[in-house]
């Protein structure tokens, strides 16, 4: 982002730096303190899915996508066009050399192998676990001062061996689940009361697995708690469809995992940051001591603001949520005694 400003400095204005306003007056596309950059690392379904809904939803300044595949590009120029039609003014660039993450605000890893049917997320830890050290290695060379969103399961432990291999403060490495999770909770309770999936409210916490902990007392429609709404019996079938969720479509799907849905996840999370909305989103986020956890990333609720992780948010637990969340957080240190980082 630099060149842009020096840009500015000498008068010289790069075509792309000078959009229209609505009432067709030409404005400056401020560029430096204030513009985001987000790179998303893998452009494949997940990564150039994020891309476009960043694109519609005109969160950046700048997008990048990094691939070792040239399709990186392809799929850039392709959405370039859509800029006159959605319309926006994000500049979106493909490229298989990694200097040109340099300077983003928000990396999205998406890299890694994907889950084929059959397969656990815990199957792809020992690939996924190289894939994460390398690209963690060129963020750290050239993007020292960005937040880091990792999509690459298995997540929570993937997310630790970002934080590790970066070096980043904590606050600033984390792993897109609990999002994903919790609004496939919605969803399918949406869908079971036939209400507008925005009404629902709910989280999911713990890690991205099996072992995910949803929160049915603190799950709402419109304010009111599902379980006024729903039988016992209903309620844990949704819970079981939510844990499964990921498996489903993999099953369907057959070459591959979900990406509409995690794509969108990491959108919001991307959006939280870049608008500084301080919204609390359940991120799989480092814990020391919080909710009794520690020297783990798991899925906990987050502050999610220009800082990357400002806090985590402490919300009372039941006794049996609280215990469900430990033996969740157990598994995914399972996975982290796992790596060799
Ligand atoms: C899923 C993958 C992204 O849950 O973990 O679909």
């Amino acid at each position: 982002m630099q060149p842009i400003i020096e840009f500015l400095i000498f008068g010289m204005k790069p075509a792309e730096s000078i959009p229209l306003n609505k009432s067709g007056i030409f404005f400056l596309h401020i560029m430096g303190d204030g513009s985001i950059k987000v790179s998303i690392i893998g452009a494949g379904n997940v990564g150039a899915t994020a891309a476009f809904i960043l694109l519609q939803k005109r969160i950046a300044d700048e997008i990048v996508m990094v691939d070792v595949s040239e399709a990186a590009i392809g799929k850039a120029l392709d959405m370039m066009a859509c800029a006159p039609l959605v319309p926006f003014d994000t500049t979106i660039t493909g490229t298989t050399d990694y200097s040109g993450i340099r300077d983003s605000s928000v990396v999205l890893i998406t890299a890694g192998l994907a889950r084929m049917p059959g397969m656990s997320r815990e199957d792809l830890l020992e690939k996924n676990r190289q894939i994460i050290a390398s690209v963690s290695q060129k963020i750290r060379e050239y993007a020292s001062q960005s937040i880091v969103i990792v999509v690459t399961n298995p997540l929570d432990v993937m997310a630790y061996a970002a934080w590790k291999e970066t070096g980043f403060p904590k606050s600033r490495v984390m792993g897109m689940a609990g999002v994903l999770d919790s609004a496939r909770l919605r969803a399918f309770i949406a869908a079971e009361l036939r209400v507008s999936p925005g009404s629902v409210k709910g989280m999911v916490l713990g890690s991205h697995g099996d072992t995910m902990v949803p929160l049915p007392e603190l799950t709402t429609v419109n304010g009111k708690p599902i379980t006024q709404l729903l039988s016992r019996e209903k309620i844990d079938a949704l819970i079981k469809r939510t844990q499964n969720a990921g498996g489903e479509i993999v099953n369907y799907l057959k070459t591959g995992s979900a990406y509409y849905s995690p794509a969108a996840s990491a959108v919001a999370m991307i959006e939280a940051i870049a608008k500084d909305k301080k919204e609390i989103l359940p991120c799989s986020v480092y814990a020391e001591g919080e909710y009794g956890l520690n020297g783990v990333f798991v899925g906990l609720p987050a502050v999610l603001g220009k800082k990357g992780i400002e806090k985590i948010a402490e919300i009372p637990l039941s006794p049996e949520t609280k215990a469900l969340l430990e033996r969740s957080a157990k598994a995914a240190l399972e996975g982290i005694k796992q790596l060799s980082c």
